[in-house]
């Protein structure tokens, strides 16, 4: 049997990460994102401080758990939580418990369950990013925004050890299971977002904000990570299926260490994007 085809049932898990339009899988299936979301507070908070929510907007948040969702409902919005994960989608529910009026559908981005001109805001914090179909998703994000609405969302920056990282895992990943790998920094990229929004008749502002990633020493910073990472766990499956896995953690390591901010434990600075699209006037 050949390596691909040896890794072939793992691609469903790891596909819409490193391919782009595969369908998107259970991503709440493996690991344990909760803990992820946990890190990734700020930067839900500075999505929805940004997106400027008022009480009583009508807010689409894509890809639940859901700190995002959670903060537009404190703010007084009507939310609406999307999210293609069953199990992630349930533990939205259970955070969400004492908003009562939010609505949970287990739907994708690329085809969206609404009426056109329904929210005031569609909000993303570190969604959109995993592997949707860019096009559709912008074009149903697009027909069902008001006029006048907004659209924000989340991107890498990259050119941190982080974003090394994932492109040793993709890579990896993507050329053991023979797709090309996913461009990890695509929603941050400028060039990319004004050429994908304008498309759809939208003007962008995207704004840069850094963050630190700290933990302990890098192995068992990297290995703590691929528990709890759905993404990360769904390669290292795939990377091990191929005999491959200790090759790509061994570099994994090393890109850690070339920029490790800490000699004894682990500390990145890295930066992230939030984009900003309203229609053109
Ligand atoms: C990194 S989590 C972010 C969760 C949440 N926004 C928060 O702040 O806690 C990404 C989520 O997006 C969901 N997701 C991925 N692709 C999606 C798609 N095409 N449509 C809707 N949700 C998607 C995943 O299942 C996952 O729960």
């Amino acid at each position: 049997m050949s390596t691909t085809e040896a890794v072939a049932p793992l691609w469903d898990f790891v596909g819409h990460y490193v391919g782009r339009f595969s369908v998107a899988p259970d991503f709440g299936a493996l690991g344990q994102y909760e803990f992820i979301g946990e890190a990734l507070l700020p930067i839900a908070q500075m999505i929805v401080d940004t997106a400027a929510i008022k009480p009583g907007e009508a807010v689409l948040d894509v890809g639940a758990r859901n700190n995002a969702a959670l903060l537009a409902a404190q703010a007084g919005a009507k939310v609406t939580a999307i999210e293609v994960s069953p199990r992630l989608l349930d533990v939205a529910r259970e955070r969400l418990k004492d908003f009562p009026d939010t609505r949970f559908e287990l739907a994708d981005v690329a085809k969206l369950p609404f009426p056109d001109a329904s929210f005031d805001a569609v909000i993303d914090a570190v969604s959109l990013m995993f592997g949707a179909d860019r096009e559709a998703a912008v074009a149903e994000m697009a027909r069902v925004l008001k006029p006048g609405g907004r659209i924000v969302w989340t991107g890498w920056f990259g050119g941190d050890a982080i974003s090394d990282v994932a492109k040793i895992q993709i890579n990896d990943t993507a050329a053991v299971v023979g797709q090309a790998p996913f461009p990890y920094s695509y929603w941050g990229n400028e060039d990319e977002m004004r050429a994908l929004f304008g498309a759809r008749g939208f003007d962008i502002v995207l704004t840069k904000h850094p963050m630190v990633n700290t933990g302990p020493a890098p192995r068992t910073f990297l290995e703590g990570l691929d528990q709890v990472h759905p993404v990360s766990r769904g390669c290292s499956l795939a990377l091990e299926k191929a005999g491959l896995f200790e090759r790509t953690m061994t570099r994994m390591v090393e890109a850690i260490e070339r920029r490790n901010e800490d000699s004894e434990g682990t500390k990145i600075s890295r930066h992230y994007v939030v984009g900003v699209a309203t229609r053109k006037a």
